[in-house]
């Protein structure tokens, strides 16, 4: 193109194509902002709702009532179960909120500072921020693993002492938690509505990973070690130089 021809300031379309990727990384930013304010909805509002819901049902069910007013109830009491569980699945799969304020390692720290004002047990995190720059959903995947050891150690565990690692070896990241209560029996681990467990396993799994629960050696208690393969893409710090 000619010199004349060349026009003083960018073409319309030129604005036209500049304004559209504006539009499109605040359009992205709402949304984000949208996911999260869900996520925590979902997770807070609704998920307290449906547990509350379950203790009126069960108070109910104590009641002398008629056979099939009992029956009903018994179903009622299944689909909360399957609309807890869909509940959990959806939020969880979301960022959790604690990401969204620094890095996985922050997040953890404020997880393990949490669980001992909460619970007065003792939790030790071994970690490094300089490991733990994972993408999105290894962020999520580490995090959920955690929060959920953590909450079974406050619910059922009576520990005293939680030892907590998220450590990187090359390629692999190894979490392992473990806590010096009373241990988990083979019948704890059969119950029929205990999922946090299982959606541990499946999110494990998913990351082509591998779990596994036992006891610890010295103390009693128990112990879980998840070791997860991290593929190039899973690293954000690798992700960002490649760009
Ligand atoms: N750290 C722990 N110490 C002792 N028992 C545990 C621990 N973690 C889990 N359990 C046992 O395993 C069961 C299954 O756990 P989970 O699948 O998370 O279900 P939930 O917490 O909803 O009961 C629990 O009900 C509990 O009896
Ligand atoms: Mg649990």
């Amino acid at each position: 193109m000619d010199k004349r021809g060349a026009p003083p300031y960018p073409r319309r379309d030129e604005q036209i194509v500049g304004r559209r990727a504006c539009d499109t990384s605040r359009l992205q930013t709402i949304r984000d902002d949208e996911r999260r304010h869900i996520a925590r909805e979902l997770h807070d509002d609704l998920g307290q709702l449906l547990a509350t819901l379950r203790v009126d049902l069960s108070l109910l069910q104590q009641q002398a009532l008629p056979e099939n007013a009992s029956q009903q109830i018994h179903s009622m009491n299944e689909l909360l179960l399957s609309a807890i569980t869909s509940l959990r699945r959806i939020a969880s799969n979301m960022r959790p909120r604690a990401l969204d304020d620094g890095s996985l390692y922050f997040a953890l720290q404020t997880l393990r500072e949490d669980f001992e004002q909460r619970y007065s047990i003792e939790c030790e995190l071994n970690a490094a921020e300089s490991e733990l720059a994972l993408d999105d959903r290894y962020s999520t995947a580490v995090f959920r693993i955690v929060q959920e050891s953590l909450t079974n150690i406050a619910r059922h565990a009576q520990a005293e002492h939680v030892w907590l690692s998220v450590r990187r070896h090359g390629q692999t990241l190894r979490i392992g938690i473990a806590d010096d209560g009373i241990g988990i029996s083979e019948p704890d681990l059969a119950k029929p509505h205990s999922l946090g467990l299982i959606g541990m396993r499946e999110r494990v799994r998913a990351l082509q990973g591998e779990m596994v629960l036992g006891d610890t050696d010295d103390r009693g208690g128990t112990r879980i070690d998840v070791v997860l393969p991290l593929p190039p893409e899973a690293d954000r710090a690798s992700a960002a130089a490649a760009d």
